[in-house]
């Protein structure tokens, strides 16, 4: 077969729909809850955020919970309530989504990338502590993947170094580190309900913290700086004036928003096991390809399974990640990347004069990754797909 012939056969698509990545599943319970919130006469920040916010507190066992339109918004709200002082140092994984430094950078400090572990893509305590200065504030672990990372000698760190620490929870809902859940080992936990997360509301976040004092300051400048939300102002219980007592931001949650979580909220437990059974699918069907598979979840901990993180092994390749990605396309898989390393971005590699070597395990995970889908909403067949288009397309390139 002539190498045309040949990426025809392998490109040969066998499902007619395109499977797309981290497309949520919403069922009917969401939909008559937005229309429900949409008759209510009231769309804004009000009762049901309020109920999300409870059950939400109460699903991760925390003291206090506030909802918020993004987990972008809850951590730059975190730096802005731990007191990050300008110019602060915040030690960030370079395995993470932009948002994590860029809350440190809005905030006025200034993210210093830790490199992370190669094969679980959490950042690890010894790395950390190579970054301190005596500049640095806080640390933010991200909880790769839904992975917990190393929580015990994070806090151990943080402890000694007097620094404080904001989990990035965004891939965490359902995760657990020796029986409690991410989110409250930290100084604040910051949750994401974007569009792919395991619990979604279109655009959304939360932050769960033990300490009093912060989530008062966090609904105060979640909405402008006010004393009473929108809906304390106009609902039943009468109208009440409200003071602006610093000049804060429009991070609130909707009703509209919350409508969607409190349904997704419920089924998360529920669709657990499916993500289990699915990545335990992908473990079995790939496990003799040229690939590194996501290392089983630590004793002790609960993995959320949130992105399947597959990591070829190139050296074995006649081809590189991006053209994978794009042969799974062709056979109309959509997959993600997760990520490519923030030290390897224009921004920060150009204001900080940063090297592909500074975090050389977040460099090669980037060259690597490629995520599958991984959702409840998958049926059997979906994932027969994926295990077949995954193993067509990398014996096709096997060097
Ligand atoms: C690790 C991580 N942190 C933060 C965020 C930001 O979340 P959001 O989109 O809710 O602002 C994301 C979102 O994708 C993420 O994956």
């Amino acid at each position: 077969m002539s190498s045309d012939s040949e990426r025809l056969a392998v490109l040969e698509p066998q499902r007619d729909e395109y499977l797309v990545f981290g497309s949520p599943q919403l069922l009917d319970e969401e939909v008559d809850e937005v229309v429900a919130t949409l008759r209510s006469g009231w769309i804004g920040t009000g009762p049901r955020v309020h109920a999300f916010e409870e059950e939400f507190a109460r699903y991760v066992d925390s003291p206090h919970a506030v909802a918020l339109n993004s987990c972008t918004a809850g951590l730059h709200l975190a730096m802005l309530v731990i007191g990050l002082p300008p110019g602060g140092e915040v030690i960030v994984p370079a395995m993470t989504f932009a948002a994590t430094a860029n809350a440190v950078i809005h905030a006025g400090g200034i993210p210093v990338f830790a490199d992370v572990d190669r094969m679980t893509g959490c950042v690890t305590a010894a790395e950390v502590e190579r970054r301190i200065t005596e500049r640095t504030f806080a640390f933010i672990p991200v909880h790769f993947a839904g992975r917990p990372c190393e929580l015990d000698e994070l806090l151990a760190l943080a402890r000694a170094r007097d620094l404080r620490v904001i989990e990035d929870c965004a891939h965490a809902i359902e995760t657990i580190y020796h029986g409690r859940h991410a989110g409250l080992f930290g100084d604040l936990g910051v949750f994401s309900f974007y569009v792919t997360k395991n619990v979604v509301t279109g655009e959304g976040g939360m932050i769960v913290t033990p300490n009093e004092d912060f989530a008062a300051h966090l609904k105060v400048l979640a909405l402008h700086g006010m004393s009473a939300d929108a809906w304390a102002r106009f609902s039943d219980s009468g109208f009440k004036h409200y003071e602006v007592v610093e000049p804060g931001f429009k991070y609130n949650m909707m009703d509209i928003q919350a409508a969607l979580g409190l349904h997704q909220l419920r089924r998360v437990e529920h669709n657990l096991p499916r993500r289990v059974e699915i990545w335990s699918r992908y473990d079995e069907a790939f496990a003799d390809l040229p690939v590194f598979l996501p290392p089983p979840e630590e004793e002790g901990t609960r993995h959320a399974r949130h992105l399947y993180t597959l990591l070829l092994d190139i050296d074995r390749l006649r081809v590189g990640r991006d053209e994978v990605q794009a042969a799974l396309h062709e056979l109309r898989i959509g997959t993600g990347i997760h990520y490519r390393a923030l030290h390897l971005h224009r921004y920060y590699r150009e204001r900080w004069d940063l090297q592909p070597g500074d975090c050389p395990n977040a460099a090669w995970i980037s060259d690597r990754t490629v995520s599958l889908p991984l959702s409840p909403k998958l049926t059997d067949s979906d994932v027969d797909d994926v295990v077949d288009a995954v193993r067509r397309v990398l014996h096709h390139f096997s060097a």
